[in-house]
């Protein structure tokens, strides 16, 4: 981590990935703003956000990158990985064909992102669950076959986001 100035300790760089549409925007938005749009629109290119956290006597600034899942509104991927520390790979619970492109997306992160990188894996719009196309049993196992921290979330209700984002901050440092 590098030093940066007199007022925060550590700042690092985290990204977003995920298929469209699984709420990856939403989660950034919960994260850094505590708000939700129920009708937000694609990500085009690069957004990010920061949040400044304590962890124990440290001030730790955080900048999450947000960028699109659909291949044609995304930039170029390398510069996005670039000094990344952590990753929140996102899936979502209702829409089974984003939990069986994860295996695309992992090895987006290998071939690009740091081998050191913390990624924690994430089902999100728990709040839908009569909805519910991939078991929460799913999710765990992949998670353990890839050694990932894993949890399920929801952006709209704000259930377990601010603890997937503490969960990767906590791991780095
Ligand atoms: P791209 O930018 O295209 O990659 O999509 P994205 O992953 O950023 O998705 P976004 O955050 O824009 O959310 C897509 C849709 O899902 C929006 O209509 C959100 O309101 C909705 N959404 C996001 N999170 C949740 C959630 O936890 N629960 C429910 N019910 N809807 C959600
Ligand atoms: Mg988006």
């Amino acid at each position: 981590a590098n030093s940066v100035d007199e007022e925060c300790d550590y700042l690092f760089k985290a990204v977003l990935i995920g298929d469209s549409a699984v709420g990856k925007s939403n989660l950034l938005s919960r994260f850094a703003k505590d708000e939700f749009y129920l009708d937000s629109k694609p990500t085009i290119g690069v957004e990010f956000a920061y949040r400044n956290i304590r962890v124990g006597d440290k001030l730790i600034k955080s900048q999450i990158w947000d960028t699109a899942g659909q291949e044609r509104f995304r930039a170029i991927t390398s510069s996005y990985y670039r000094g990344a520390l952590g990753a929140l790979l996102v899936y979502d619970i209702t829409r089974r064909s984003t939990f069986e492109n994860l295996r695309k997306w992992l090895k987006e992160l290998r071939e690009f992102g740091s081998p050191e990188m913390v990624i924690v894996l994430v089902g999100n719009k728990s709040d839908l669950s009569q909805s519910r196309e991939v078991k929460l049993e799913d999710g765990q196992s992949l998670a353990q076959l890839e050694e990932l921290s894993f949890m399920e979330t929801s952006a709209k209700e704000n259930l377990n986001v601010e603890e997937a984002f503490l969960q990767m901050i906590t791991r780095i440092y």
